[in-house]
């Protein structure tokens, strides 16, 4: 694993709101991606690529394969997501390197590592409901199961 976590951010929500005073559900103009460095004892802090190249985290060329990635990937689910009502507000990616040097996505994509809000109501079907007392947590999961089963099936 490469110690890195990529955020890719359509829509302002959660930590960005804080940082940058984004109101929330401010849709940015394009994908905005975030690097931080995967450290506990730091705290997962940010960081930028140069940050990454000069710690040895990654190489240029790595990071450019990983936004590329991160970019592509945001496209097929936004439209995915889309197409099942849901609005993909902003998500996570982590990357490993294999043996013969190849980047690859890994780690989960899941409603715990993205933010997905119902694209009509604007209410939350991830792990803000958790993060914020909302309930229903297994309900909202269920119900991201469920619409992408029905969209796969009438696909
Ligand atoms: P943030 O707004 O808290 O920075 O989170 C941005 C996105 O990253 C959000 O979809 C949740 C995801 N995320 C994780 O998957 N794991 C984490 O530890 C954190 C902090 C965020």
């Amino acid at each position: 694993m490469i110690p890195l976590r990529l955020v890719v951010r359509n829509v302002a929500a959660g930590s960005i709101v804080r940082r940058l005073g984004q109101a929330e559900g401010t849709v940015f103009r394009e994908p905005v991606i975030e690097l931080s460095y995967k450290n506990e004892a730091l705290d997962h802090p940010l960081i930028n690529r140069h940050h990454a190249v000069a710690m040895g985290i990654a190489d240029r060329a790595e990071l450019d394969i990983m936004c590329d990635v991160a970019y592509r990937v945001n496209d097929v689910l936004d439209g995915l997501f889309r197409a099942c009502g849901i609005r993909l507000v902003d998500f996570k990616l982590e990357f490993g390197r294999t043996a013969a040097g190849e980047i690859v996505v890994a780690d989960e994509i899941s409603p715990d590592t993205c933010r997905l809000w119902d694209l009509e109501s604007g209410r939350r079907l991830d792990r803000d409901r958790f993060r914020r007392d909302m309930g229903d947590i297994v309900a909202a999961y269920q119900e991201v199961y469920d619409r992408l089963c029905n969209h796969a099936k009438n696909d």
